[in-house]
């Protein structure tokens, strides 16, 4: 949270599973555009808050299997757990307020009663929520049912039917929008206030999400039965509130369009795709780290037709005498960049290579010099698997120096000094990481 020292430009708060991570795409070719256009044009002054129906333990899971940025907050378990920040402190206060009316052993004890609850993995099982799978057409009726008899017992829970399967006992402090509620509250006592909100989810969990006042909204595309049921008995009229056109991670890029809340235009989309060059500003240091990541991509997907155009492009942002210290120490020239990169055109042609940046940050060391550090992804489709779930990922943690050269003709960034340094997080080792 402390991360900007002013409030935030906008602050997104997205459900995972169906919104921001579309498991139709194995190419997760939106969620990338996404990522792209965050890193470029929102990581330095705004917020990016997953809230997930997920555990810790699938949380992390899902982390390890799509190419997700790392969120400055994280809601998981339905709202009922809270965590900031990448080392992921959980807010030990957040759960002694649900402590109200909530007693896991009778919630337990009471659902026994329903044979048509079939308990879901002991991993979902958290502190505060009990979680259940069950037949679509039982869904809202044993909900009903169950809030009933646990009233008796004097609980005061919610039961929350998502995506037609799932059914969540939570206590009635807890859930997706509470939780928000809850950190808004925070935000206006440390006085900063995001500009904008946007919530955006896809099914009955995410309900809760769009009634938080003076939040913008976007049920996606592929948004489920439920949430749009609800979405049409209860709140038609705020104009806030949009059910895109495009699925997942690409009806939130939509809404940002729609809300006019900031750039909607991904750099993946602008960079002109047979070429190397691109008709944007191009003195902006954190589009320029993101540019160069989707063109290297796109070379190694030989996805580029310009060959000799981007080989010249990247000798022009590189200074002469500018050095390349990859993963093992090993330090390179200029010249030895140009050729490597010559040598990886299309070496990962027909493949699912992806190449992504993270937690892009930026400070200015100097008039017209720049220190940008951030994480560097790749991921790789493994040859056992075609699932996604198969890929592996290999990360750097990376730190670059550029400086402005002014030109008479056009002033341009130059790259003085790169250097990768192999990432805790990563899943190999083995090869090693030059760009
Ligand atoms: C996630 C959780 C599951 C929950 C569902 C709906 O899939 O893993 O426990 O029931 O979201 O909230
Ligand atoms: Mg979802």
């Amino acid at each position: 949270m402390d991360r900007l020292d002013d409030s935030a430009k906008l602050m997104i708060v997205s459900d995972l599973d169906l919104t921001m991570v579309d498991h139709d795409d194995d190419e997760n070719t939106s969620l990338l555009k996404f990522n792209a256009l965050w890193e470029a044009y929102y990581r330095r002054n705004s917020l990016l808050v997953f809230s997930t129906g997920r555990s810790p333990t699938s949380y992390r899971k899902l982390r390890r299997e799509r190419p997700l940025l790392t969120p400055d907050l994280t809601i998981m378990s339905v709202g009922t757990e809270i965590a900031y920040g990448d080392l992921m402190v959980s807010d030990d206060k957040w759960e002694q307020f649900l402590n109200w009316k909530w007693n896991r052993d009778v919630v337990v004890e009471e659902t026994l009663r329903f044979p048509e609850l079939k308990p879901q993995s002991e991993t979902e099982q958290r502190p505060f929520k009990v979680s259940f799978f069950i037949e679509k057409d039982k869904g809202p009726q044993v909900a009903d049912a169950l809030s009933d008899c646990l009233e008796k017992r004097g609980l005061d829970v919610k039961v929350i039917y998502s995506s037609g399967i799932a059914l969540d006992i939570l206590p009635k402090r807890a859930g997706k929008g509470e939780a928000l509620a809850y950190l808004l509250k925070k935000f206006k006592a440390d006085g900063k206030v995001p500009a904008n909100v946007l919530v955006c989810g896809d099914s009955g969990n995410d309900t809760e999400l769009f009634s938080v006042p003076n939040v913008y909204g976007v049920m996606v595309s592929n948004a489920q039965e439920e949430l749009l049921q609800w979405y049409a008995e209860n709140v038609k009229d705020n104009l806030k509130i949009t059910h895109a056109t495009e699925r997942c991670a690409g009806g939130i890029i939509e809404a940002i369009g729609r809300f006019q809340l900031g750039p909607n235009l991904s750099p993946r989309d602008i960079i002109d795709f047979k070429g190397c060059c691109c008709k944007v500003e191009t003195t902006d240091p954190y589009f320029e780290v993101v540019k160069f990541y989707v063109l290297y991509e796109r070379w190694r997907r030989g996805e580029v037709e310009k060959l000799e155009v981007y080989l010249e492009h990247l000798k022009s942002i590189f200074h002469a005498e500018g050095i390349v210290v990859d993963t093992s120490g090993n330090e390179r020239s200029r010249e030895e960049l140009v050729d490597g990169m010559r040598g990886l055109y299309g070496d990962m042609k027909g493949t699912q290579f992806r190449s992504w940046v993270d937690g892009l940050s930026s400070s200015e060391i100097g008039s017209d010099s720049w220190l940008l550090k951030f994480n560097k992804w790749e991921s790789y489709s493994s040859s056992s698997s075609l699932s996604s779930s198969g890929n592996q990922f290999m990360g750097s943690s990376t730190t670059i120096l550029m400086t402005l050269q002014r030109k008479v003709s056009e002033d341009g960034l130059i790259w003085m000094h790169v250097h990768h340094t192999c990432l805790d997080g990563s899943h190999s080792h083995q090869e090693l990481q030059h760009f």
